[in-house]
């Protein structure tokens, strides 16, 4: 078959059962172009009005809105509203929703004495997972909405609540007057008792990489969500679930990875020109993070934006990151070399966040927590659409290709 000028060859579909479905699974691998029977409901793929993305032109929308649009135009609270509901609220629905968070931006003092006992050699992303997997206690079938309102709510808190136990400082209570990344700001960084004044600098750069990383349509953990959730397990499990899929280095570890990387050039002596080579070389065991996405074959629009928003926020900060000219440079040398070129890897939204982060003082291994916080609303909105719709149980389809039966033999 001819397929927009590339020539495939089928396979047979003919012998064995087992010689079918390796066939099958063959014919998977022709990029793409083969789907799954629609029969197989729930398996490999689900229909979605929330996110709408565009890998070959580098598109992100949600709900129809541009992501550059909402990152330059809204707060994190109305892209969070905006996929909740479909729609961007007016001033009146976004204070209701505003005053709805902050009612449940409360000290749990059952979980905080749980916290407080998870050993501090504990990753970050885990405890935040079995934290909020522990929020089962207050889950309420019937209280969709406050089930929402209190995971948003949550999870700056239990991140502040990380924070101050790995630098051994009292905690800072949630200040009902901040707007939600001001206060998180303030529960990470005053210390308890002081007049903290929260740089607006910093708390803008924080609303737009939070609404950058609101929702990415089916990926690694927001297809974890939907599948625990199809099992109708809670609201709460299921992104207890989510958190560690976003955990891993492929997914949302990648910031912290990205940072560990970019380090580890600056003590090589900053030469980027060694590892953009050894990035080509299979066997020589690096990896350059943070380049290339499963779905953008051109530039991740919101890698775009993160790149000004990296020189913007540092400039106007007066940080001065080695890393980040290590960062420039290296993009600079990827996107001229050939190698790169060809296969289309280009910085995503992990290359530049984590600089971002760091010039904002968060420590390095709590950079995933903030993709977390970020993506909740798009786990719970996902969630909220695969419930409503009434999905079934999620149940990948498997192509068996082990051995034939065979008779066991006696030793
Ligand atoms: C992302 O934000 O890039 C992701 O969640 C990863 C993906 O889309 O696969």
């Amino acid at each position: 078959i001819n397929l927009d000028g590339q020539t495939f060859e089928l396979p047979t579909l003919v012998g064995t059962e087992n010689e079918k479905a390796i066939d099958i699974a063959k014919l998977r691998d022709l990029s793409g172009y083969v789907t799954y029977d629609p029969g197989y409901k729930n398996t490999g793929a689900t229909k979605s009005a929330i996110t709408f993305l565009d890998g070959e032109e580098g598109i992100l929308r949600h709900c129809g809105y541009s992501i550059e649009e909402l990152a330059d135009k809204a707060s994190f609270l109305e892209v969070a509203y905006l996929l909740l509901n479909g729609e961007l609220p007016t001033q009146s629905q976004l204070d209701a929703f505003e005053a709805d968070v902050k009612k449940y931006t409360v000290t749990n003092e059952v979980l905080l004495k749980i916290e407080q006992v998870i050993p501090t050699s504990t990753h970050p992303m885990s405890e935040l997972s079995a934290l909020v997997g522990l929020m089962e206690g207050q889950y309420n079938p019937a209280e969709t909405k406050e089930n929402i309102l209190r995971l948003i709510a949550a999870l700056p808190i239990f991140a502040a609540w990380n924070y101050k136990k790995s630098i051994g400082e009292a905690l800072v209570a949630p200040d009902q007057s901040l707007d939600y990344c001001s206060n998180f700001l303030k529960m990470m960084f005053a210390k308890p008792g002081e007049d903290y004044k929260v740089d607006p600098i910093v708390s803008k750069a924080l609303n737009k990489l939070l609404i950058l990383h609101a929702d990415h349509e089916q990926n690694c953990s927001t297809s974890t969500v939907r599948l625990i959730g199809s099992s109708h397990a809670s609201l709460f499990s299921s992104i207890s679930g989510g958190i560690q899929a976003l955990f891993g280095p492929l997914h949302g570890g990648a910031n912290q990875a990205v940072i560990e990387m970019l380090e580890e050039i600056k003590q090589a002596g900053g030469d980027t020109s060694k590892f953009v080579a050894m990035a080509k070389d299979k066997t020589s065991g690096f990896r350059l993070m943070g380049f290339g996405h499963r779905v953008y074959k051109n530039f991740d629009p919101r890698a775009r934006i993160i790149k000004v928003a990296a020189d913007d926020v540092l400039t106007a900060l007066g940080v001065k990151d080695p890393v980040l000219t290590i960062a420039q440079e290296l993009e600079a040398a990827a996107l001229s070399d050939e190698y790169f070129v060809a296969r289309k890897l280009y910085p995503n939204v992990d290359f530049y966040s984590g600089i971002i982060y760091r010039a904002l003082g968060i420590p390095t291994d709590m950079f995933t927590i903030l993709f977390a916080i970020g993506r909740l609303p798009g786990w719970i909105s996902q969630h909220q659409e695969m419930m409503t719709n009434k999905e079934p149980i999620g149940r990948p389809r498997q192509i068996y290709v082990g051995s034939p039966a065979r008779a066991f033999v006696d030793m």
